[in-house]
């Protein structure tokens, strides 16, 4: 069972394997055009590839986030003021959460992540950074509403997502999460929340096609780590050397999409079951939707934020959007 309270939150069958990634992959597979959901890129070897990703010179969101936290520290606190908890949805990365907090001042830290160990290890690097603050860690799902721990019930909220994930969700998905981070902040004696969210942004095609088809493999090798972890997981048989990376810009879209391409027809099982791909088809692995400043608006107001700053780095390749929940009926 997938317990909220309790210690797992991953539903695991007798050989340990994740229900939900074994479904989606049967499902996903089975499809005209095959297609992941992107989360399961995520394991072990796929976060500690994610994070080289974020090293190589071609990928710039990781950089130019990185610059605008460092850069405008005093604009951030001006407009956000000290004594918030900042919830963090994602367990916060070594680099981005400590320039946030050192910048506003904060009277608690609350990180949200459904992977616990994760969760734990970076609330402990950053309570040794900053001893002072209170650090409440919490293990949940953050796609739903989530209760958050009682001793920040009376504090005003500012939420904190940064890196552009929000953009790896079509946006039906993205004002589902918008609406829960609403609803998981609340508003606390009048006070508004707020939310810091980064979002990239629409450029040349090929400056996005290669930060996301790197000279070095690193996000080939990411990609196909999926097809490796259903091999591993699954009892899978994909030939991994006939699965290229791809990387293209969807321009009706606007978003950059990973596939991994059969450069041959192909025949594999995955638990048990058969399936085949011609030369040439994909399964689509990852969406990375970019934005530009009004449909980040738009996004952001269809789930009831309003838009009220935004900081781009100095080559404008992304932005840091702080946006306040909107009162549910202020507009005409
Ligand atoms: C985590 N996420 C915001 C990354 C992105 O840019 O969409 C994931 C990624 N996929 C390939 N490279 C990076």
């Amino acid at each position: 069972m997938a317990a909220r309270d309790g210690i797992a939150l991953v539903d695991r069958d007798a050989h340990g394997v994740d229900r939900a990634f074994r479904a989606d992959v049967l499902e996903g597979l089975s499809q005209d055009q095959k297609a992941l959901p992107a989360r399961w890129l995520y394991d072990d070897a796929g976060s500690q590839l994610f994070e080289d990703i974020t090293q190589v010179p071609e990928y710039y969101p990781t950089r130019a986030e990185t610059e605008i936290l460092t850069e405008r520290g005093d604009e951030f606190a001006e407009m956000i003021g000290p004594d918030r908890a900042v919830v963090e949805f994602g367990s916060g990365s070594s680099v981005k959460t400590p320039l946030l907090l050192s910048a506003i001042n904060p009277s608690a830290y609350v990180p949200l992540d459904i992977a616990g160990d994760f969760l734990r290890e970076a609330a402990s690097g950053l309570s040794q950074r900053f001893p002072d603050l209170a650090i409440y860690p919490v293990e949940a799902d953050f796609m739903r509403e989530v209760d958050l721990p009682t001793e920040v019930a009376s504090l005003p909220k500012l939420g904190f997502f940064p890196g552009s994930t929000i953009g790896n969700m079509v946006p039906r998905t993205a004002v589902d999460l918008l609406r829960s981070m609403r609803l998981t902040l609340k508003a606390d004696y009048g006070m508004q929340p707020m939310l810091l969210i980064g979002m990239d942004l629409v450029k040349d095609p090929e400056v996005l096609e290669a930060a996301y088809d790197d000279e070095k493999g690193v996000t080939a090798k990411f990609n196909r780590n999926l097809a490796r972890r259903i091999n591993r997981e699954l009892e899978g048989t994909l030939p991994i050397d006939a699965l290229r990376h791809v990387a293209r810009w969807n321009d009706d879209f606007a978003r950059v999409e990973m596939h991994l391409e059969a450069t041959r027809p192909i025949r594999f099982d995955v638990s048990g079951k058969n399936f085949a791909m011609a030369e040439g088809e994909t399964i689509h692995t990852e969406n990375s939707h970019k934005f530009t400043r009004r449909s980040a608006n738009l996004l952001l107001q269809a789930a009831g934020w309003s838009p009220r700053r935004r900081w781009l780095d100095r080559a404008k390749q992304f932005s840091l959007i702080l946006a306040e929940a909107t009162e549910p009926r202020n507009a005409p």
